[in-house]
């Protein structure tokens, strides 16, 4: 797929602080790509530098080959879709989907048939006439996306475009938003700060974080191959442990050496390792390459999470099978489930799981959303 937009060293400032720090991006034509990383990371800064609601201090965009920086937004081949929707609420669904259309003053029949055509893809059709104020959350963000839609941008740029929608709707909107996104063959450019909803729907994943890129990569590769602490912690849940890495294929961590699958590291070079709880297995005491006493057992459906203490550092493992509060257990690691990485700017920064609840967890991402 050839590249229709690039970013090559986009720098911004707000008050003299840097939010964005040189980067450097391309997206392909037809892609679904996502923009993922905590609040305040410069997502929307980069995504209202590429709709053009924002000028870059340095670096240039290009489009198909052309740098844009100065040209309006209106005539750029970018439509948005915002958070909360911006519909105008004095018109009727039908009037709001047509809207791009009337000012570019096309005839009333095929204005008609484009608005009929949307109204079918987002499942709206027998709306037409209703306010747009009387529609749930869910039917304006259809409405939301039929306009912006309608127009035919070679670009969609939705900017946490779930973030109100209540957990249920959302998965089915991830799932209308991808099948929309398939059939219209139109390239696009997605925000959230929801590592789930980044991996289940995006062709690639950028991750971000203080105004960097960190990785970029396909949902697989993110998640298997994280390449520091920041982004093994930030997607999915992770054991992320210092280590040293003694010869290619030999890691030294939790006072053990393990086979692992990596290598090209320096000898004895000090390394960051993570262990995804649902790659570790439960065994008895004396099978165990480590050992620990379980300090807390949560069941989750189909599995239960556990935490394991092990001298002083709190696991977090998935286990299919029952393991009671107190126990000893063993624990053993397969070589293809330690990940290496290097040491970076945040290693050190994330811990263990010893102040871990779910009660903590449900709480940081009620403050995410606000
Ligand atoms: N117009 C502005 N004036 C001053 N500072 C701004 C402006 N727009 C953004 N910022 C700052 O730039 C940084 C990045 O903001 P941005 O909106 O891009 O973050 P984000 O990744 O979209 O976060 P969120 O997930 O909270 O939406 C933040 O520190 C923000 O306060
Ligand atoms: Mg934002």
């Amino acid at each position: 797929m050839a590249r229709l937009i690039e970013l090559k060293g986009i720098t911004k400032e707000f008050d003299g602080e840097k939010v964005l720090n040189s980067i450097d991006l391309y997206i392909r034509d037809k892609e679904f790509i996502t923009l993922l990383g905590p609040s305040g990371c410069g997502k929307t800064t980069t995504l209202r530098i590429i709709g053009g609601f924002e000028k870059q201090d340095a670096g240039e965009l290009y489009f198909d080959g052309v740098e844009i920086s100065d040209v309006p937004a209106y005539k750029r081949h970018v439509n948005t879709v915002f958070q909360k929707y911006a519909l105008f609420p004095h018109l009727n669904v039908y009037e709001n989907v047509a809207f791009a259309l009337r000012l570019k003053k096309l005839p009333e029949k095929e204005i008609s048939e484009r608005v009929s055509e949307m109204l079918e893809m987002v499942d709206l059709v027998g709306f037409e006439a209703k306010n747009v104020t009387t529609l749930s959350g869910g039917q304006q963000q259809r409405v939301a996306i039929a306009r912006a839609l309608i127009s035919k941008p070679r670009v969609l740029l939705l900017d946490e475009p779930l973030g109100a929608l209540d957990l249920k709707l959302r998965k089915d909107m991830q799932n209308e938003l991808k099948n929309i996104q398939q059939a219209t063959g139109i390239t696009f450019i997605y925000v959230t700060h929801d590592q789930e909803e980044a991996l289940s729907m995006s062709d690639t994943i950028v991750v971000m974080a203080k105004g960097e890129i960190q990785q970029i990569g396909t949902p697989t590769d993110i998640y298997n191959e994280p390449k520091n602490a920041f982004v093994a912690d930030f997607i999915g849940e992770s054991n992320i442990l210092d280590g040293v890495m003694i010869c290619d294929k030999k890691v030294s961590f939790a006072s053990h050496t393990f086979t692992c699958v990596d290598g090209g590291f320096g000898p004895n070079e000090p390394v960051d390792v993570v262990v995804r709880p649902e790659d570790v297995d439960v065994v008895p005491v004396k099978k165990g390459m480590l050992r620990g006493k379980v300090t807390s057992v949560t069941f989750k459906g189909v599995h239960w999470e556990i935490i394991v203490d092990i001298d002083g550092f709190k696991w977090m493992i998935q286990t299919t099978d029952y393991v009671a509060p107190e126990a000893e257990i063993g624990l053993y690691i397969e070589p293809d489930a330690i990940h290496i990485m290097k040491k970076s700017e945040f290693s050190g920064m994330f811990g263990d799981y010893s102040s871990f609840s779910d009660e903590l967890d449900e709480l940081s991402d009620a403050d995410a959303v606000d």
